[in-house]
């Protein structure tokens, strides 16, 4: 995975000031020098994403984020761009140089190999962690980007569920789990879950403060919203009496459209249907249909590697502002 390179400029904007400003505070020591670069005669200032954290330290800027936030993607439908989004999510948060563990709760490993991730027969997955009592500290796999970790996906997990309901708690594993995470520094949790209704799948919509639901603009997509609130609002109702201060499960959906065609009519009409049922939940910022999604999927790479300029990687970068509620970097 190739580390993303900041220009001085855009390393000034992820600060909050202005070029003029951060060149100013380099002369005057009160920073860092910059790392550079020669590119033919000329010597470059450059950033890397580590970095960000580091300078917002020094000049005592407060952390973009506080306070850990646990997102998952879901959907009950199959093919809505769950792997391909979350994946992309965490790697543009991280970009942002903010602390991410992405999880991979599906055997088929589409997030995990999103990321460019390999597993081999001995890497450890989420299974191990809710099944057979592992520490999770022990589960987390380093990527090549510093401020990204994944705890991967592996085919043990196309059998968690015939050993989760004997477990006592059962729903509540993961959430115990994540809280046994040592490194405090994870700001944000990026689950990637699989389209059923499964224990698997409760325990992360239990463990997540944040529920990002990707949909295609098609009429199935958008019907089986319908069934995807019916079946939250259920479990809300089963879990009121445990869940103590923790809020409706309802509270913090961000449905997101993914693959909208502009220039197609049932994009478009599924889009009004969406902002007129769906108001209070629907993302403002949209996913367009983009080839070169499906390539960098294909290619085994994020977006932000494949093609951090088009149009969609951009938009995978405002629906990180737009949930997260990030200044623009
Ligand atoms: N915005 C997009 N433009 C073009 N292709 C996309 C876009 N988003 C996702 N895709 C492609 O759509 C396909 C399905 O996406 P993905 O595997 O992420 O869906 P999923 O919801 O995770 O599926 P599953 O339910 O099987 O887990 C993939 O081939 C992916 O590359
Ligand atoms: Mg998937």
């Amino acid at each position: 995975m190739q580390e993303k390179i900041y220009s001085a400029k855009e390393f000034a904007t992820s600060l909050g000031i202005s070029k003029n400003h951060l060149l100013k505070l380099e002369s005057e020591n009160k920073v860092p020098q910059a790392r550079r670069q020669q590119r033919g005669k000329i010597e470059h200032r450059f950033y890397l994403v580590e970095d960000i954290s580091r300078y917002r330290k020094i000049l005592n800027k407060p952390p973009l984020i506080e306070d850990r936030h646990v997102q998952m993607f879901f959907n009950f439908k199959g093919g809505t761009g769950k792997s391909t989004l979350s994946a992309s999510y965490a790697y543009a948060v991280a970009e942002m140089g903010i602390k991410v563990l992405a999880i991979d709760l599906d055997a088929q490993q589409h997030m995990t190999k999103c990321l460019g991730v390999e597993t081999s027969k001995d890497t450890k997955s989420i299974f191990e962690v809710l099944i057979d009592n592992e520490d999770i500290n022990k589960v987390i796999t380093k990527t090549k980007m510093p401020t990204l970790d994944i705890i991967p996906g592996t085919l043990k997990l196309s059998v968690i569920e015939n050993r989760l309901p004997t477990k006592d708690m059962r729903e509540f594993l993961l959430m115990a789990a994540l809280k046994k995470i040592e490194n405090e520094d994870y700001k944000v949790i990026v689950i990637d879950s699989l389209p059923s209704v499964t224990m698997l799948n409760k325990n992360a919509i239990v463990a997540s403060d944040d529920l990002i639901v990707p949909v295609l603009p098609d009429y199935l997509s958008y019907d089986g919203l319908g069934l995807l609130f019916s079946e939250l609002s259920r479990m809300n109702d089963g879990f009121t009496l445990y869940s103590g201060s923790r809020g409706s499960f309802l509270d913090n959906i961000h449905i997101v459209i993914n693959q909208f065609k502009t220039n197609e009519v049932l994009s478009k009409k599924t889009k009004e249907s969406l902002e007129k049922h769906y108001s209070r939940y629907l993302a403002d910022t949209v996913i367009p249909y983009n080839a070169k999604m499906a390539q960098a999927t294909a290619a085994g790479k994020p977006i932000f590697q494949y093609d951090r300029k088009c149009k969609a990687a951009q938009q995978i970068r405002a629906l990180v502002q737009e949930i997260l509620k990030l200044p623009p970097i």
